[in-house]
């Protein structure tokens, strides 16, 4: 079948082959299908869906367009964690060497940022020096002598995904349960790893809008997981309003510092402990949730979390007296300040609003091409349920030209909601756990 009859049986709704999807991903990765076919592939599919045979197909093509890493001198199970995404959500940065320092090991591959969302590698990249583009040899070296490494997703793994993902991003077919599926879990199948943990985030500030979207694409990336052999967990979490408080590269990188020493939004720590728990229990070193989460509280009390942060930080040749002293990262030229207009409760935040009004500022990429600037973001102060007063702070913008200070500044403020009664804040950031149980997945609620 043509390309163009692909896309148009894919565009009237009809089922696509085991060897139909084979067929379009061979071509994305051969280059014999032009960006804008795959692009009308992409829409068709946002707009048509996939069956789960077709996301399973599909996610397996994408693993296997490209290398398959292996650890074989590494005993322990390697847990993998990856979220599908939000505004604020610097967690990789905390619970890797949470994790790590508990003695399970870290082999993780990151993305850079997503449409309105923030990625982790960007986020490490704002740490002088840090490098990101590691050769295989290298990362496996790093986790074998240290238990723990972060790299970009390199040509080599699922090189597919990598294509689909950049063209995703400007094209408006980014928040589709069989694209984002596939994109994630054809990473994990390929990483390495032996368990999984997912954060798959729901809310204003996350491509799934509502618990039921969340939960459903939970479910389809856990059974992909587990129908490869892979333990694989998610936790769905609340993502109406920033996670912590810093919305911006370093800005994050100092709030997980923060974390790193148990200080910070309770929110941020909350979800961090949660998500580094459920990686413990996932890889054996713990069978119950309580013992995992005091495993948690412990090596950041003593410290260990901290100093894995460290190693990571200069195995990848980052300069760690920046993580030492966070005052010395580079700070935006201007602050401004965003006030309440009128006294009442934070009702919403409209946190995608807020991830734009970051990227307004050069936090991310409109275009492909952008250049990140690190020291710009939001620091958010006040959350839903909140009490304010008329003039009260409730964020900071940081820029480092004032005519986009100002323009991120009027768009942050449009994403507060303030009603005169009171408002239920957010008392847990996670929702649910999806686990598979007798063959089935199913959810198992937290609040
Ligand atoms: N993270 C990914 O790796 N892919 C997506 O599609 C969304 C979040």
């Amino acid at each position: 079948m043509s390309l163009v009859d692909l896309i148009l049986k894919k565009r009237d709704g009809n089922e696509l082959t085991d060897g139909e999807i084979g067929d379009f991903v061979r071509a994305v990765k051969d280059k014999t299908m032009a960006d804008y076919q795959i692009s009308a592939m992409l829409m068709a599919i946002y707009f048509r869906g996939m069956s789960p045979r077709e996301i399973a197909t599909f996610t397996r093509e994408m693993a296997l367009s490209g290398e398959t890493l292996t650890f074989p001198s590494i005993k322990d199970p390697i847990v993998d964690k990856h979220s599908s995404g939000g505004v604020g959500d610097k967690t990789s940065l905390v619970i890797s060497p949470i994790v790590a320092a508990c003695g399970l090991p870290i082999a993780k591959l990151s993305g850079r940022g997503l449409g309105f969302t923030g990625g982790t590698i960007d986020k490490l990249e704002s740490i002088p020096g840090f490098r990101t583009e590691l050769t295989s040899e290298e990362f496996t070296h790093f986790v074998e002598k240290d238990g723990i490494a972060i790299m970009g997703q390199s040509a080599s793994i699922a090189p597919v995904d990598k294509l689909l993902y950049a063209l995703r991003d400007v094209t408006g077919t980014v928040d589709s349960i069989p694209l984002i599926a596939g994109s994630i879990m054809s990473k994990k199948l390929a990483d390495g790893s032996d368990a999984i943990v997912l954060d798959v985030k729901y809310g204003s500030g996350a491509f799934m809008k509502t618990t039921d979207q969340a939960v459903e694409l939970a479910k389809v990336m856990v059974g992909i997981g587990e129908d490869n052999g892979k333990n694989t967990m998610a936790l769905v979490t609340n993502m109406d309003q920033p996670l912590g408080s810093a919305v911006g590269n370093n800005l994050e990188v100092m709030e997980a510092v923060e974390a790193l020493h148990g200080q910070g939004p309770e929110d941020f720590l909350l979800e961090c402990r949660a998500i580094a728990s459920a990686m413990l229990e996932l890889g054996g070193k713990s069978e119950e949730p309580d013992e995992a989460e005091k495993m948690v509280r412990e090596v950041i009390d003593s410290g260990a979390a901290f100093e894995k942060f460290k190693t990571m930080v200069k195995n990848q040749g980052g300069d760690v007296s920046f993580v030492e002293d966070p005052s010395l990262f580079p700070q935006a030229s201007f602050v401004l300040e965003g006030h309440s207009e009128k006294g009442g409760y934070i009702a919403a935040i409209n946190t995608e609003e807020i991830g734009k009004a970051s990227l307004l500022l050069g936090a991310g990429r409109v275009r492909l091409e952008d250049q990140i600037d690190p020291s710009v973001g939001i620091r958010v102060f006040k959350k839903i349920g909140d009490r304010v007063r008329e003039g009260d702070l409730l964020f900071t913008v940081h820029a480092n030209d004032r005519t986009r200070g100002e323009a991120g500044l009027k768009k942050a403020l449009q994403a507060y909601e303030i009603a005169d009664h009171p408002v239920k804040g957010v008392d847990h950031p996670v929702f649910c756990r999806v686990k598979r149980q007798g063959g089935e997945e199913v959810e198992e609620r937290v609040l």
